[in-house]
C-alpha cells in the first residue's frame, strides 16, 4: 500500500493544509518531517477554521499525528497551539500526538537572534517569520542543540545551556540585543518538561510498526521547494530541506517508504518575505489576486506578494522535489480574468533559460517570458468534477500539466474541504 508525501511546489502557502486534511481521511497517520511553527496551514471545515503551525493537519480528522525528528519544536508554541485547538474541540493528547524524542527544541534565544540578525541586515532582510527557525537548525548541525529527550535530564540541560549561552550571548551582545540568563531558561525548561515529555518517544519505531502493518502514512511538508535551503532561491529560503526526500530522514524511515509525491501549486504564484519573484505583479492584477485569494500570511499576517503562474519554477520544483503528481489549488481566484499569463522561461542577459539559475544576480535579473491564454467567465468556485469546469479553465490546467511535466492529479476550487476534484487517488500510487 502506497504512502503519500505532500510538498509545496512554489514559495509556500499553496494550500498544503487543505490538501493534507482532505487526503487524511484515507490515511492512518499524518507525519510532519521538517520546518517548525514558521508554517501556517489553514483548514476550513464547515463553519470551523483551524490554523495549524506545528501540529500535523491530520489531527483535524482524528488521525494519529506525528512530529518527526526533522522538525524544530518551540515547546511554548507547541503547548499554546495544543490549548488553542483543544478549545476548538480537537482531541490532542499523548494518545493522538507523538513527538520524536530526538527532535530539536527552539528556545527563547532563537527568535531573539533571528530578529536581531534581521534588524542588522537593513535592506537585505530575508523576511523570516522571526520564530527562531534558522538559529535552531544552526544549533542542530553545530551539535549543541537541546533536544526533546534532554528535557528528562536536568544535568544535560544545564551543561547544554552553558554551551549555548557562551555562543549566543556573545552574538546577541555583538548585535546590541539583550542577553539571556541561564537560570531563568533552565527553570522554564524544567517546568515545560513534564508537559512535553508525555508526547515523546522514538517515533521511528512506531512508523516502522505502521509500515509493517500496511498502514497508510501521509507525510505533511511545510514551506516549499523554492524555500528549500539547497534548491530554493538561496539565501531567501528557510533553513530546512523541504523536498520529499526529507520525509524519510526527517521521520526516521527509509526512502522507499515515502511513496507517491504530491506537489501542491497555486494556479498563480505568491511569496511572503524577500527574494526574487520573476512573475510578481505590482499592478492592479496583483492586488486583485491578493484580495480575491485573501493572500495574507497565516503566521505573520504580512500581505503575500502575488504574480502569474510560473511554469518554469514549478517544473524545476517538480524535478528536484521528485513530484509525481500536482495538486492545483485556488483555480477559483482566477475566475473572470480576461487573460492569463503563464511563465515559460526567463530572459537573463539576452539569453533564454528554462530554469532559474543558482546565481542570485541572475535570479534577480530574470525577466519572465509569457505565454498568454484566454481566461473564463463562468465560476469555478466549489467545482467538484471536471464537468463543473468551464472549457477554458480545463485548457489552462492542461497547459500547466504540459509545461511543468507532471500530471495534475487534484484540483482545488475553494478553501472548503470537499470542494476538490480528484483525478487520481495518490494512495493508489
Ligand atoms: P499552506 O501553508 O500550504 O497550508 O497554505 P495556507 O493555509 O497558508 O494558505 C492557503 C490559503 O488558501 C488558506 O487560507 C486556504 O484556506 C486557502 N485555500 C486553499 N485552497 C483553496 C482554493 O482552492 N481556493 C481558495 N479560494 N482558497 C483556498
Ligand atoms: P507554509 O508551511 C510561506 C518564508 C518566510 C521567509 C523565509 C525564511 O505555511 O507554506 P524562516 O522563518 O523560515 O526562517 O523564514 O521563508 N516562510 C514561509 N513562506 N509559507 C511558509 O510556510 C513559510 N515558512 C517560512 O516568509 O521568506
Ligand atoms: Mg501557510
Amino acid at each position: 500500500m502506497a504512502n503519500v508525501a505532500v510538498i509545496g511546489a512554489q514559495w509556500g502557502d499553496e494550500g498544503k493544509g487543505k490538501v493534507v486534511d482532505w487526503l487524511a481521511s484515507r490515511a492512518d497517520l499524518v507525519v510532519r518531517f521538517q520546518g517548525g511553527h514558521n508554517a501556517g496551514h489553514t483548514l476550513v471545515v464547515g463553519d470551523q477554521t483551524y490554523k495549524l503551525s506545528l501540529l500535523p493537519s491530520g489531527l483535524v480528522r482524528g488521525k494519529l499525528g506525528i512530529i518527526g525528528n526533522g522538525v524544530v519544536i518551540d515547546p511554548e508554541a507547541l503547548l499554546s497551539e495544543i490549548a488553542r485547538v483543544r478549545a476548538q474541540g480537537l482531541n490532542v493528547s499523548p494518545e493522538t500526538l507523538r513527538i520524536a524524542d530526538n527532535a530539536t527544541l527552539i528556545l527563547p534565544l532563537h527568535p531573539a537572534i533571528d530578529r536581531a540578525r534581521e534588524a542588522s541586515r537593513g535592506d537585505s532582510k530575508i523576511g523570516t517569520t522571526g520564530r527562531g527557525i534558522g538559529p535552531a537548525y544552526e544549533d542542530k548541525v553545530a551539535r549543541r542543540a537541546i533536544r526533546v529527550a534532554d528535557l528528562a535530564e536536568p544535568e544535560t540541560l544545564s551543561a547544554k545551556l552553558d554551551e549555548l549561552l557562551l555562543h549566543h550571548n556573545t552574538l546577541l551582545a555583538g548585535l546590541g540585543a539583550p542577553v539571556f540568563e541561564k537560570q531563568a531558561l533552565l527553570d522554564r525548561l524544567l517546568e515545560l518538561a513534564p508537559l512535553v515529555l508525555p508526547y515523546a518517544e522514538p517515533v521511528w519505531e512506531r512508523l516502522d510498526d505502521a509500515r509493517r502493518a500496511g498502514k497508510r502514512i501521509l507525510f505533511e511538508g511545510a514551506q516549499a521547494v523554492m524555500l528549500d535551503v539547497d534548491h530554493g532561491t538561496y539565501p531567501f529560503v528557510t533553513s530546512s530541506n523541504t523536498v520529499a526526500a526529507t520525509a524519510a530522514s526527517g521521520s526516521g524511515m527509509g526512502p522507499a517508504s515515502v511513496g507517491f509525491v504530491l506537489g501542491i501549486a497555486k494556479a498563480y504564484t505568491t511569496r511572503v518575505g524577500s527574494g526574487p519573484f520573476p512573475t510578481e505583479l505590482l499592478d492592479a492584477t496583483g492586488r486583485l489576486l491578493g484580495e480575491r485569494g485573501h493572500e495574507f500570511g497565516t503566521v505573520t499576517g504580512r500581505p503575500r506578494r502575488c504574480g502569474w503562474f510560473d511554469a518554469t519554477l514549478v517544473r524545476q520544483a517538480v524535478k528536484v522535489g521528485g513530484v509525481q503528481g500536482l495538486a492545483l489549488t485556488k483555480l477559483d481566484v482566477l475566475d473572470g480574468l480576461p487573460e492569463l499569463n503563464i511563465c515559460t522561461g526567463y530572459r537573463i542577459g539576452g539569453e533564454i533559460f528554462r530554469r532559474l539559475p543558482a546565481s542570485p544576480r541572475a535570479q534577480a535579473a530574470a525577466e519572465p517570458v509569457y505565454e498568454t491564454i484566454e481566461g473564463w467567465t463562468d465560476s469555478t468556485r466549489g467545482a467538484r468534477s471536471w464537468a463543473d469546469l468551464p472549457a477554458q479553465a480545463i485548457k489552462y490546467v492542461r497547459r500547466i500539466e504540459e509545461l511543468v511535466e507532471a500530471p495534475v492529479t487534484l484540483v482545488s476550487t475553494s478553501p472548503e474541504r470537499d470542494d476538490t476534484i480528484l483525478v487520481r487517488d495518490p494512495f493508489e500510487g
